[in-house]
């Protein structure tokens, strides 16, 4: 059975274990890279800031992830900040997905505009375990999130991430418009009934 739940209502122990590696979930994600402080913190500040961190869960293992920001600067803020830490925790990791993270996350961060609109309520994150892909985690992720917000949501995937695309498609948003984020040429998409 799954359960989803969300970051504030895991019990701060709880926490500490799940925290220690995301790395599973989605192997070329920069959040799911984080070390178990990086993670931890990110979390802390996404949800301060009134953005969400959903967690799906089956007995005790967590099989997705949902992290929505309040508004778009937040986590480049975020990613900002931390820079150093994030560098040497890619550079040094043992993984070669890391590497090629930093890589992304350095070309990003230089091609980066100042002046890009800030979105609200931005989904940045939706990734669900590959073996439990296709179960209907990433919708009850979702479904939880609309219940959560009730307001204008967005979320944006790269262009040639056809099954994300799909994927939104199909859980009510609907395409709104290209956007570029640094070097990643990016597809927004809105809820539809906003
Ligand atoms: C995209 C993702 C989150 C979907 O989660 P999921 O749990 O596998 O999706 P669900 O089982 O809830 O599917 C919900 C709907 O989307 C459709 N869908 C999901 N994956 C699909 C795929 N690979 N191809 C086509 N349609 C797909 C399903 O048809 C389903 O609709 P239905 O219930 O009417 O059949 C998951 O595939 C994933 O983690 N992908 C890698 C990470 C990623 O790319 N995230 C998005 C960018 S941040």
């Amino acid at each position: 059975m799954i359960k989803v739940t969300t970051w504030q209502k895991i019990l701060k122990d709880t926490k500490k274990k799940i925290s220690k590696n995301f790395k599973y979930i989605k192997d070329d994600s920069l959040i799911c890279s984080f070390s178990e402080n990086l993670l931890k913190n990110f979390f802390d500040v996404v949800v301060k800031k009134n953005g969400k961190v959903l967690i799906a869960y089956k007995k005790s293992k967590i099989v997705g992830l949902l992290v929505m920001e309040n508004k778009s600067i937040d986590s480049i803020s975020f990613f900002k900040r931390n820079i150093l830490n994030i560098s040497l925790n890619l550079l040094f990791s043992k993984n070669m997905s890391d590497k090629k993270i930093l890589l992304r996350y350095f070309f990003n961060f230089l091609f980066m505009k100042k002046d890009n609109v800030i979105i609200k309520n931005n989904i940045i994150l939706v990734a669900v375990v590959p073996s439990e892909r296709g179960k209907n985690i990433g919708k009850k992720l979702i479904k939880k999130l609309i219940k959560l917000v009730n307001s204008n949501l967005f979320v944006s995937t790269d262009s040639d991430n056809f099954r994300a695309q799909n994927f939104y498609k199909k859980n009510k948003f609907k395409y709104f418009k290209q956007i570029y984020y640094g070097i990643r040429k990016l597809y927004l998409y809105k809820l539809k009934n906003n």
